[in-house]
This record gives C-alpha cells, sequence and structure tokens, in this order.
C-alpha cells in the first residue's frame, strides 16, 4: 500500500467514532457559537468559492456553508465524507463533496481552507502550492492547534490531560494512532508551531501571512469542561490565512 492508502484507510476505520470527540463535533452552543464566529471573521463576506480540503466529516464545510458560502469539500477518505453527506443532508445545507487528495485539488475558489491536515500530508508545501493554484486571487484560511512536540509546555499539558482521561476511561478520540512507519514518513506529525506553519505558507508563494489566536473557541470550550480538566483547559488554537 502506498502511504496515501495506508492514510485513508485509517481515516476510512475512524469515521465511525470520529464525530463522537467534542472538539471533532461540538455540542455545546456555546463552543458552536464561538467557532462559527470566528470562521466568518476569516473568510470574506458570503457568498464565496470555499474549497475545504481534508474536510473529514464536515466540521469546516458545515460551518460555511451556514455562513452561506459556496463549499466544496475534498477529502481522500470516503467514510468520512459519507458522514459530511449525512450530516449537510439533514441540516438541508448544500456542500459539493470530492473524494481525492488535497495534494490535486481541481477547480477555482476564492478561498482554500483546512483545520487539522497539514500533520497528515507527506508533503505539505507541495500542498500549499496546489492551494495557492486554485486559488489565483484567493485566500488562505489554515487552522491549527498547537500540540506534539511543537511546543514542550502543551505537550506537558496534554501528556496530564490524557493522563486524567485514560484514569476516568474516557473513549479515546481515535480509534488507533498512527503507526510509528507512517509518522515517520510525515514531516509535521509532530505538530506544527506558528512559525514553521507561517514559514510554509509564504514559502508557498501566500503573502502577507498573518495569525490569530481563537481565544473565543478556546474559552467556550473551556467553560464546556468539568472539573479539573477546566483547570488545564485545551490546546490553543490558531489560525494563520494568507492571500494569493
Ligand atoms: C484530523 S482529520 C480533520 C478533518 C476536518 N478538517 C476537521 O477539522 O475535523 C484529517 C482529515 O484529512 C483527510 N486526509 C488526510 N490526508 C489527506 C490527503 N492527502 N488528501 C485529502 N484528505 C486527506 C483524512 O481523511 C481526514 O478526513
Amino acid at each position: 500500500m502506498t502511504i496515501l492508502e495506508d492514510i485513508r484507510a485509517y481515516w476510512d476505520q475512524d469515521a465511525h467514532t470520529y464525530d463522537d470527540a467534542a472538539h471533532h463535533r461540538p455540542r455545546s452552543p456555546g463552543v458552536q457559537a464561538a467557532w462559527l464566529a470566528s470562521l466568518a471573521s476569516l473568510l470574506p463576506d458570503p457568498p464565496v468559492r470555499v474549497l475545504d480540503c481534508g474536510a473529514g466529516t464536515g466540521f469546516l464545510s458545515l460551518m460555511a456553508a451556514r455562513l452561506g458560502h459556496r463549499v466544496t469539500a475534498l477529502d481522500v477518505s470516503g467514510a468520512m465524507l459519507d458522514r459530511l453527506r449525512g450530516a449537510a443532508e439533514s441540516e438541508g445545507l448544500s456542500v459539493e463533496v470530492v473524494q481525492g487528495p488535497a495534494e490535486r485539488p481541481d477547480g477555482t475558489y476564492d478561498v482554500v481552507m483546512e483545520r487539522h491536515l497539514l500533520w497528515t500530508l507527506q508533503h505539505p508545501s507541495e500542498a500549499l502550492e496546489a492551494w495557492r493554484a486554485v486559488a489565483p486571487q484567493g485566500r488562505l484560511v489554515t487552522i491549527a492547534s498547537l500540540r506534539g512536540s511543537s511546543d514542550p509546555l502543551e505537550q506537558l499539558r496534554a501528556f496530564v490531560r490524557g493522563t486524567l482521561s485514560s484514569i476516568r476511561g474516557d473513549a479515546p478520540h481515535h480509534h488507533a494512532e498512527y503507526p510509528p512507519d507512517l509518522r515517520d514518513a510525515l514531516p509535521l506529525a509532530g505538530g506544527v508551531a506558528p512559525d514553521t506553519l507561517i514559514e510554509l505558507v509564504r514559502a508557498a508563494g501566500w503573502r502577507s501571512p498573518r495569525m490569530w489566536r481563537l481565544r473565543d473557541v478556546e474559552w467556550a470550550e473551556t467553560l464546556a469542561l468539568g472539573l479539573p480538566d477546566r483547570l488545564l483547559g485545551v490546546a490553543p488554537r490558531y489560525a494563520v490565512v494568507a492571500e494569493a
């Protein structure tokens, strides 16, 4: 199997439980509203053509459609996209769904956006260049969380959160970890720090990268936690936006 086939197989299996985790499909009205406000502030006024790369079960796609944008959801996993299609239909939202690699998008868009995809790409720089080519006058919106080895303090907090969660017997957020040989093939699998992301975005030809910390989302997510998790808070979330 190729690396992309391994990745597709992983997410096809993960699709069964992906939306059970609150940060994959928020249940709290406050968290939903904070995400909607944040995404609205990062996108141009609707309606514009938006490509959501690595759309998964539709976290960003569904919100962008709710905001009135014309959304294309691109993902390599058919099972993740089936979930997205089902969620869009049950809300009466129109989202075009395309199965394929995010590194080879088709069409022309005003915005290319992604959340939590770059870490799992074998060639993130090539993807960022390909996205620029399909948005020649457009905007890039990337949304990331500070996690993994990209920041030692956050790594420590994540370890404590994970320990508390396993003591309680909480369900894990994914059906499995990526196997070590797969992680080794992905340059950002350990997490992406803001400076690294901004440099990658700039090197791919995107202009004037700007960064926002998504504090409203973090605040709403923290309010939705019980004790003692609330004391630890959530991983910092941030967005990098740039123009073609
Ligand atoms: C962590 S999930 C993020 C899903 C969604 N963006 C979200 O925020 O919930 C990563 C997604 O990227 C997809 N993916 C991974 N590698 C891909 C690639 N090379 N091309 C397209 N999709 C990919 C996976 O199938 C999965 O749906």
